[in-house]
């Protein structure tokens, strides 16, 4: 039981952030990771569509016997995490954990004025998910702003450059015009343009990825719910696409995530 894999979920390569995150908080762990490059980006989509590839796609880790299940995908997590919740963890006793929420409470920690903006996809930022989940935790005004480039950026492998700076100056400086001091990386796929986005915001503004809170998360549930992998088990991780042709993803997910990436299967979802 214990040693079955964790079930990890995006629309494409974003998610291998949290990925790594997971690999070095749990290095006994085994990670099976699905990325939906057929559907992707999940960003511009309609919020229905958006729940039923990533279903689809849960469903999919499911039948490959997981013992958790994580929405490494910011989109999906606003569009589907309660029907998620429900289906797997209340129907199916497999534990869920989603990126908003461990995003919020580190943005929280992280800042010194309470000038919190956020970035995400234009499915994210128009759900209104993280104005909803700083609200409850008693933060009634963040700066949001959708920026549709950056997720193409990342999909092509482009993280630095002229092209990525002059979108990142575009789309940041309303967030820069309103004085924050914490941003949050509000879509898995950013922390890859860290590099950029930092340099447009400034040295004193704090970048806050979901990825090290969301492991934390994970190690917390696995704990709670007696799942931890003993420590002699040695992981095994399998790297999963909906599209067949699979160099492309090989190549820039070894890049971002690392020589754990070996080689990449084709799997289809069933959408
Ligand atoms: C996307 O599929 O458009 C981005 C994934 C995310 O929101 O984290």
């Amino acid at each position: 039981m214990q040693q079955r894999p964790i079930g990890v979920f995006d629309s494409g390569l974003g998610g291998l952030t949290v990925a790594r995150a997971l690999i070095d908080q749990l290095p006994n762990e085994s990670i099976t990771y699905i990325g939906d490059t057929a559907n992707g980006p999940y960003g511009p989509r309609s919020q229905d569509d958006v729940r039923r590839l990533a279903l689809a796609a849960l469903d999919t880790l499911v039948e490959q016997d997981v013992k958790m299940l994580v929405i490494a995908c910011n989109t999906a997590s606003a569009a589907m995490f309660d029907v998620a919740h429900e289906r797997y963890e209340q129907g199916m006793g497999i534990p869920v954990v989603e990126v908003i929420q461990p995003a919020v409470r580190a943005a929280i920690r992280a800042t010194r004025t309470g000038a919190i903006g956020v970035i995400g996809t234009v499915g994210t930022i128009g759900s209104h998910a993280y104005q909803r989940a700083f609200a409850t935790a008693g933060i009634h005004h963040v700066d949001a702003e959708a920026c549709p480039p950056f997720v193409d950026f990342v999909e092509s492998g482009v993280t630095t450059g002229d092209d990525v700076l002059a979108a990142a100056r575009e789309h940041l400086e309303p967030l820069r015009s309103a004085g924050i001091d914490t941003l949050v990386l509000g879509c898995t796929h950013y922390p890859l343009l860290a590099g950029a986005i930092g340099y447009v915001m400034g040295p004193d503004v704090r970048l806050i990825s979901s990825a090290e809170e969301t492991a934390s998360d994970v190690y917390r549930r696995l704990s709670d719910t007696g799942l931890l992998a003993p420590p002699t088990t040695q992981a095994t991780y399998a790297f999963e696409a909906t599209t067949e042709a699979q160099e492309p993803f090989l190549r820039l997910a070894r890049r971002f995530l690392g020589p754990e990436v070996t080689h990449v299967e084709f799997t289809q979802t069933g959408v």
